[in-house]
């Protein structure tokens, strides 16, 4: 959460700011500022968001050589303009401090800066940085050396830009369990969350290390690595050439990135395919070099993920019980990670997350290592992620890049890799033959089109988000592996509509929720034509009998038929294994058209972020 920009050129830096800014908004958009040097620190900030900073930035003529900025999601204190980044420290030679991330002993370090005399005027744990950054320069008298030394009194995750007014040459940015890239420019150096925030400038970028402290000017950078020694040691960092494309990030015809992206889909899933599409059999190599080896020693597989990614797992799960006969449960990563589970030498620990960035995803799976799981595989969607340097095994979803909030293309690529892991370790326990390996790859290959299919009932979805949007509750049915797919569905409504939506494994209806359902109450359903259907129609049975109004997602196999108080949608004929993945986009999709008829702000709904790097 949160996204930090910083800039030191030729030239005024303030569009290079903004335009990351804009780049960076889907990490936290509660408000945003910015500082640059201009005959000292001039500092802008708003509870608005960067078009409104921008607005600012233009009636104050706010110009300079060097600056930092920052978009916020609020963690310390509301999100106010006092409480908005750059935060200051000092008088005569300011310091200013932007910062991802949050600060765990920042009261024990503000108690004790409060005894020097430092003041303090927002309710952030960042100001804490401000003020130990200007107390250690006092020692040492060089900014780079007193981030060093307060680096080293900060617990918890940071990325953090900071700059002294009275060396405006110069910039010094730290990283420690948030994501902090370098932009080597010809005109100048910049330090950013993300590479799409640098694009505009430069392709080429230096992905810092944990504990790296770097100094930045117009014409270079050095890096030293404070892991283990306060003042740091010089280190070299390679210098990759991002091919992140410019299409990829923008918007493009679409009015939404929620909605460029869920019509990515199928490009989104063949891309992540590209390795099987034209291979004859899938292979654990996919997954590492490693692979093999650990999956032959595999007898059972442990999820931890959250939200939408925790949905990818729990639909794995019946995978990979019934076609590779392999025991696996799914944990929700916050609570894992708390719990005293037992561990086993023998589990496949596997993390799954979008971002790669997720705190509590990240510590759940620290936290099985400490525990003696030996073995993980990361399943994520960012090749320089926290979650895919610390795996033993990855697979990289080929979705790129996902902005929307609301996460549906980094869904569907999950769900692909997951089938593919799934059909490697059934081969490797000898539960698939060659004959049923070549239907699923058959069936893989076509699924992009399946998906581009399953996109064109979206003029039907549209008619039934009128209605929906009218209403303030929702459930959502399914049963087997469609259940998770039934989660999915809800959260996305929830997520960016607002409505109050919560999913039930069709069967539990009896034991209570039955008790909710009357006219107001929308159900929906997922009917694909599988081995439970029949139970599935009984329990709709119970809904309609009730006076309860059905939106039924059915396929077109499925013999339900359209009356009073049961609307059906008909997807296409059902696609075995890969029936889940079809299902979740028409549920995307009326989850998009009911936020646009009730005038939410889909990428960025009230209250959240895209990347959620806090606990
Ligand atoms: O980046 P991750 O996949 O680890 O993110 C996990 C959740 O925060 C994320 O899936 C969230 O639930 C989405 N906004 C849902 O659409």
């Amino acid at each position: 959460m949160c996204g930090i920009i910083g800039a030191i050129a030729n030239a005024n830096v303030v569009p290079v700011l903004l335009e990351g800014l804009l780049r960076l908004e889907y990490r936290g958009y509660d408000s945003a500022g910015l500082v640059v040097t201009n005959h000292g620190l001039q500092r802008v900030r708003t509870t608005g968001r960067v078009t409104e900073l921008s607005k600012l930035v233009a009636q104050q003529k706010t110009e300079g050589f060097a600056g930092i900025a920052h978009t916020r999601w609020a963690t310390h204190g509301e999100p106010s303009e006092r409480n908005a980044h750059p935060h200051f420290s000092g008088e005569d030679s300011r310091i200013a401090v932007v910062h991802n991330g949050i600060i765990e002993n920042h009261e024990a370090i503000r108690l004790h800066l409060r005894n020097k005399g430092f003041e303090f005027l927002s309710d952030t744990d960042t100001e804490v940085i401000a003020h130990l950054v200007a107390f250690n320069l006092r020692q040492v008298t060089d900014l780079f050396k007193a981030v060093c030394m307060s680096v080293a009194e900060l617990q918890g995750a940071y990325a953090i830009a900071v700059m002294e007014e009275a060396h405006p040459e110069r910039i010094i940015a730290a990283r420690n369990g948030a994501p902090l890239l370098i932009g080597v420019g010809k005109n100048g150096t910049y330090v950013a969350s993300d590479t799409s925030a640098l694009l505009q400038t430069t392709r080429d970028i230096i992905y810092l290390e944990e504990g790296d402290v770097a100094e930045l000017n117009s014409h270079g950078y050095r890096i030293v690595s404070c892991l283990h020694n306060q003042l740091g040691e010089a280190v070299h960092r390679t210098i990759h050439e991002s091919n992140l494309s410019n299409e990829a990030i923008e918007l493009g015809p679409y009015a939404h990135y929620m909605q460029k992206e869920i019509f990515e889909q199928p490009s989104a899933v063949a891309n992540t395919l590209e390795m099987v599409l034209n291979a004859q059999s899938i292979s654990p190599n996919l997954f590492g070099s490693e692979a093999e080896k650990i999956f032959s020693k595999t007898n059972h597989i442990l999820i931890l993920a959250c939200g939408t990614s925790y949905h990818a797992g729990l639909v794995a799960r019946y995978w990979l019980e019934t076609v590779a006969g392999m025991s696996c449960n799914v944990e929700i990563a916050s609570e894992y990670r708390y719990r005293d589970p037992i561990a086993d030498e023998n589990t496949l620990v596997i993390g799954i997350s979008q971002s790669g960035e997720t705190a509590d995803t990240l510590a759940a799976l620290s936290y099985a290592k400490k525990l003696g799981h030996q073995h993980n595989l990361a399943i994520c969607n960012v090749p320089e992620s926290a979650l895919i340097r610390q795996a033993n095994l990855r697979f990289l979803t080929r979705a790129g890049p996902e902005i929307g909030v609301a996460s549906t293309k980094a869904f569907t690529t999950q769900l692909a890799s997951l089938l593919l892991l799934t059909v490697t370790l059934a081969k490797m326990r000898h539960k698939l033959s060659l004959g049923d390996e070549q239907k699923i790859i058959a069936a893989l290959r076509h699924l992009p089109v399946a998906l581009q299919h399953a996109l064109q009932v979206e003029p039907q979805v549209k008619i039934w988000a009128k209605s929906f949007a009218q209403k303030r509750h929702a459930l959502f049915l399914g049963r087997g592996v469609h259940y998770p797919i039934a989660m999915e569905g809800a959260l996305k409504l929830k997520e960016i509509s607002y409505i109050h939506a919560e999913a039930y494994a069709a069967g539990e209806l009896k034991h209570g929720p039955l008790a909710l359902v009357d006219s107001e109450m929308p159900v929906v359903a997922i009917a694909p034509n599988d081995q439970l259907l029949g139970k599935l129609k009984s329990n709709l049975q119970e809904v309609h009998a009730r006076g309860g109004e059905l939106y039924v997602f059915a396929d077109a196999d499925s013999q339900i038929t359209q009356s009073e108080n049961l609307h059906v949608i008909r997807l296409a004929e059902h696609a075995g294994l890969l029936s889940p993945i079809l299902h979740t986009i028409p549920l995307q999709l009326l989850a998009y058209h009911v936020a646009l008829e009730k005038g939410t702000d889909v990428d960025k709904p009230r209250n959240l972020a895209k990347a959620v790097t806090v606990e």
